[in-house]
């Protein structure tokens, strides 16, 4: 098994590799809803104190178990959990399967984003019939624009790690970056704008005393830094031993939590901007309408109202949930083709184009399920699969793997660590507070 394995070319690269596994739909979609409904700035305060304590040394678990193995997560969890390599192996292939199914439903939203993008292109061409059959979904158009999404997530994977995923994530980091500020710079002219921004910001403290909100933070920053199902895994290890991934890691979880931020600064002033043109924004329980109405239906809605430049601004918008989307989802399919490269000498292409084949099915089955189904999909993948996951790595990293060898990764790159503050805190972190952090997550998804 001596094949040479692909390493990214840079510490840039890796950056923005693993930053946009990180940021997706869960930054612009999920973020700014939960922050709405749970007590505005109090949400976000307390998301970010979890985010630096708890899913950021999480993280580093997952990325030093990669780097340290060269390897993707099954042998990698074999290599660290010694006498237990049987339950390390069953949680790489646990994390594998997670990552397929996670794939197959985002396949399913990230395609509406781009039959949301075409349909906006359709409409500033005049072609409004076909625009409106594309976005009132149905089946035959979920199934092709599935299609399509998956089809561009195989064609980085056929490229490798530095001609696929670090060439496009390069690429595409930028961009959105570019978008998200052009988005926002554009949203807080218009009428309404600060009512939101107000909403999105002043604290509700009341609200963040509530114990639903800290789990409800939790869980938002585990799935939002990709943690658990072997993404970061295997991208740690493509990562080189000469980098320092303390602070790469570092630099990768304030990348997250900035997108983050700045998605709040765009969703909540244009969920205003659309009440102030006459969009219903809350629900019957006096709620803002979150989840698929705000993204499919009031957000649409506001674009239509802001007559040329809603066309610009919706197609930008799409735009950029669809790079978001992808810099994810080229994460997800890379955890099992991976594995069949290295575990079954695979050729990357045939193996990308199988497991990219059969995931799509999993997603047809989703669509044509119901949305019980894709509910159930959603909730086994990160509800239930990616805390436990979750827990297990840090247990295997605070309790199992041996010390001289998780203090000699941490050397790696970074010689004078002893003397940070990380060297001292962390392994007590993923030793106790990781796993009580996630436990209680996890009982409360369960209550
Ligand atoms: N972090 C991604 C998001 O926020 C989702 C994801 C989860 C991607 C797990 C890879 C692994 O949308």
């Amino acid at each position: 098994m001596a094949a040479a394995r692909g390493e990214f070319s840079s510490r840039i690269g890796f950056v923005l590799a693993a930053s946009g596994s990180a940021v997706g739909l869960g930054n612009i979609w999920g973020f700014p809803t939960q922050a709405a409904s749970n007590g505005g700035g109090a949400f976000l305060v307390v998301y970010l104190i979890l985010t630096f304590l708890l899913a950021y040394p999480t993280l580093m678990a997952e990325f030093l178990i990669g780097r340290y193995a060269k390897a993707n997560a099954v042998p990698a969890l074999r290599k660290v959990t010694g006498s237990l390599a049987p339950l390390g192996a069953l949680t790489g292939y646990a994390g594998i399967l997670t990552a397929c199914l996670l794939l197959s439903f985002y396949a399913v939203i990230a395609g509406f984003m781009i039959v949301f993008f075409v349909a906006t292109l359709l409409e500033a061409i005049g072609q409004n019939d076909l625009s409106e059959y594309l976005t009132a979904r149905g089946t035959g158009v979920q199934v092709a624009f599935t299609a399509v999404f998956m089809l561009m997530t195989i064609a980085v994977i056929c490229g490798g790690i530095k001609g696929g995923i670090e060439r496009w994530s390069t690429r595409l980091m930028p961009s959105l970056f570019v978008l998200m500020f052009v988005l926002i710079a554009w949203v807080l002219t218009l009428d309404g704008a600060t009512e939101g921004l107000s909403r999105y910001l002043v604290p509700d403290f009341a609200a963040s005393l509530n114990p639903d909100l800290l789990l409800s933070a939790m869980g938002q920053s585990f799935f939002s830094l990709s943690i658990g199902v072997g993404t970061m895994l295997i991208y740690g290890s493509y990562c080189s031993k000469k980098a320092n991934l303390v602070r790469l890691g570092m630099a990768v979880t304030v990348i997250d939590v900035g997108v983050a931020f700045l998605a709040g600064l765009l969703i909540l002033p244009a969920m205003y901007v659309a009440a102030t043109n006459g969009v219903q924004i809350f629900d019957e329980s006096d709620a803002l309408v979150s989840g698929p109405g705000m993204i499919f239906s009031v957000l649409p809605a506001l674009f239509d109202t802001l007559g040329t430049a809603g066309l610009a601004v919706g197609g930008l918008f799409f735009l950029l949930m669809t790079i978001a989307a992808l810099t994810s989802s080229i994460s997800l399919l890379e955890v099992p083709v991976a594995y069949a490269v290295e575990e079954h000498g695979s050729r990357r292409v045939p193996a990308t184009l199988a497991i990219g084949a059969a995931i799509f099915l999993a997603s047809l089955a989703l669509i044509i399920g119901g949305e019980w189904l894709f509910d159930l999909a959603v909730a086994v993948a990160t509800e239930y699969s990616q805390p436990v996951l979750a827990l297990l790595l840090c247990v295997f990293a605070g309790w199992v793997w041996r010390r001289d060898q998780i203090l000699g990764e941490l050397r790696e790159g970074n010689p004078e660590i002893e003397n940070s503050l990380f060297w001292k805190i962390w392994p007590l972190y993923v030793k106790f507070i990781c796993p009580v952090g996630i436990l209680t997550v996890f009982y409360n998804s369960l209550t």
